[in-house]
């Protein structure tokens, strides 16, 4: 904890010493952020200040009366800040980055779609999707072959948002141009977020070509998906079809083609990688920890037999749920999100400069030893319900929290549970003896080298 409370000046909040020019802009290695805010927060404690040129401040919290302040109760004076604008090219005016009364007028005609209803609905189309996938794995499975479960989670999840956003409205090679591109886009994005000098994307370069080209061959095959949408007379019970027929309950209007447009892009590319690493990391830690795979496994095969799992077992997958949950507070998808203060604000006693940068620190705040018990072990049963409720909300923030906490969260624990429980119920994967699971952070938090595995049939 911070050696003082009631601090009225920036000087005392801790944080590595400033040179005087360049401030810690030395300390903040290229492309190492995540990893140099970890350091920091374990020698500072849960709220660190960093000095930029030019007087400008950044803050990193973790404790969960910080992240609560900023992401809750004073969220008007938090915006997302204008390096959310890098994201823009791909994502144009979509949820994850607009603000104000547009954001608020998005988000109402959104939530519906989201609902648990809903989600319900799409749960069929996930396990299907996830039981073609292990009707491929038979092939694999006892043969010995290593298996890289990153990649199959990353191509499960694209297509399952591909299904549940769109249905069959696309041809696979449409299909796959769009998420080679968004992957290739993201990169970029991710590239430029993390350039501490920020001038490379108004270069005339080749890869800055590629990315402009990127962008227009999604334009083309999305604005072609809601041109043919408008056209028919159905307009579908997937996310699409919900998106089309969303109104705004005050004035009754509706998304226009680039408004959809950006919604459809921003789920894309929100609702598939961060779900992938999730259930990799899931499957990682189960095979090395087999006493909590049998727990799973003893799980499944009560609730659901050789059946295959619906929405209305999701509630009785209560271990499986635990799992999930686990593995995100250890790593969660995105570890690190930003705001940037408006006015000045006061947080936990001490002053916050209007302008500001404040990254929410979900990494450190998941393995903050005040909050958590044996904060670097995987015990799953914290998130059974009776132990789980001394928690406080803000001190797990996968999701992260407020009006702006993912829309999609239940969308993404609903995919989660039914593909762990699906391939728990048929294989078991095991990871290739000496894989070093180092997490790192290209934007979200995966294992470096991916999670290589042998399947074998149950
Ligand atoms: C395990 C999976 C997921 C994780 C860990 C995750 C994490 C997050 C986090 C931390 C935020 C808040 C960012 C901030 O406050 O700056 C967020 C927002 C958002 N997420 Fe997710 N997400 C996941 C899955 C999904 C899915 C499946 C979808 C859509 C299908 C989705 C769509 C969105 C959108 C649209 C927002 C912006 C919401 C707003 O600002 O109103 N996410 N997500």
């Amino acid at each position: 904890m911070p050696p003082e409370k009631t601090a009225q000046s920036s000087q005392t909040i801790p944080g590595p010493k400033p040179s005087p020019i360049l401030g810690n802009i030395l300390d903040m290695r290229q492309g190492e952020v995540f990893e140099i805010l970890l350091e920091f927060h374990k020698k500072y404690g849960d709220i660190v200040l960093l000095e930029l040129p030019k007087n400008q401040y950044v803050y990193s919290i973790a404790s969960p009366d910080s992240i609560q302040h900023v992401l809750q109760m004073n969220n008007q004076n938090y915006t997302k800040g204008e390096r959310i604008r890098i994201a823009s090219p791909l994502v144009g005016n979509g949820l994850f980055s607009s603000e104000g009364e547009f954001w608020r007028r998005q988000r109402r005609m959104m939530q519906p779609a989201f609902h648990k209803t809903k989600i319900a609905v799409l749960a069929e189309e996930m396990v299907r999707t996830i039981e073609e996938m292990l009707d491929e794995w038979e092939k694999l499975a006892g043969i010995g072959k290593p298996m890289n479960i990153q990649t199959e989670m990353m191509a499960l999840t694209m297509e399952v948002v591909t299904r549940t956003l769109f249905t069959s409205s696309l041809t696979p090679e449409e299909v796959a141009e769009l998420g080679e591109q968004i992957t290739f886009l993201l990169d970029v994005i991710t590239e430029r977020s993390q350039a501490i000098f920020p001038i490379g994307e108004k270069l005339p370069s080749a890869r800055n070509r590629r990315f402009d080209k990127g962008v227009a061959t999604i334009d083309k095959i999305i604005y072609r998906l809601i041109e043919d949408r408008r056209k028919s007379a159905d307009k579908g019970d997937d996310l699409l079809g919900m998106l089309l027929e969303a109104r705004d309950e005050d004035t009754g209007e509706m998304m226009d083609d680039k408004q959809l447009r950006d919604e459809l892009v921003t789920m894309f590319l929100a609702g598939h990688e961060t779900t992938a690493i999730a259930l990799s990391w899931s499957l990682a830690l189960l095979s090395q920890h087999p006493t909590v795979r049998r727990r799973l496994q003893a799980e499944v095969d009560t609730i659901l037999g050789n059946r295959l799992p619906s929405a209305e077992d999701f509630n009785d997958l209560q271990f499986t749920l635990a799992v999930v949950s686990e593995a995100m507070r250890l790593y969660p998808p995105l570890p690190l999100t930003l705001r940037q203060a408006k006015e000045d604000d006061i947080l936990e006693g001490y002053p916050i400069k209007a302008n500001s940068g404040i990254f929410i620190n979900i990494y450190s705040a998941h393995h903050n030893p005040d909050v958590w018990e044996n904060p670097e072990g995987f015990d799953p049963e914290r998130f059974l319900p009776d132990r789980i409720k001394d928690v406080p909300r803000f001190a797990y923030v996968p999701f992260g929290g407020g009006p702006r906490q993912c829309i999609g969260n239940n969308f993404a624990l609903m995919e989660s549970v039914l593909a762990l429980s699906m391939i728990n119920q048929r294989y078991e994967l095991d990871l290739i003896p000496g894989t070093d699971l180092e997490p790192y952070m290209p934007g979200t938090l995966r294992p470096k080298g991916g999670v290589p595995v042998i399947i074998r049939k149950r």
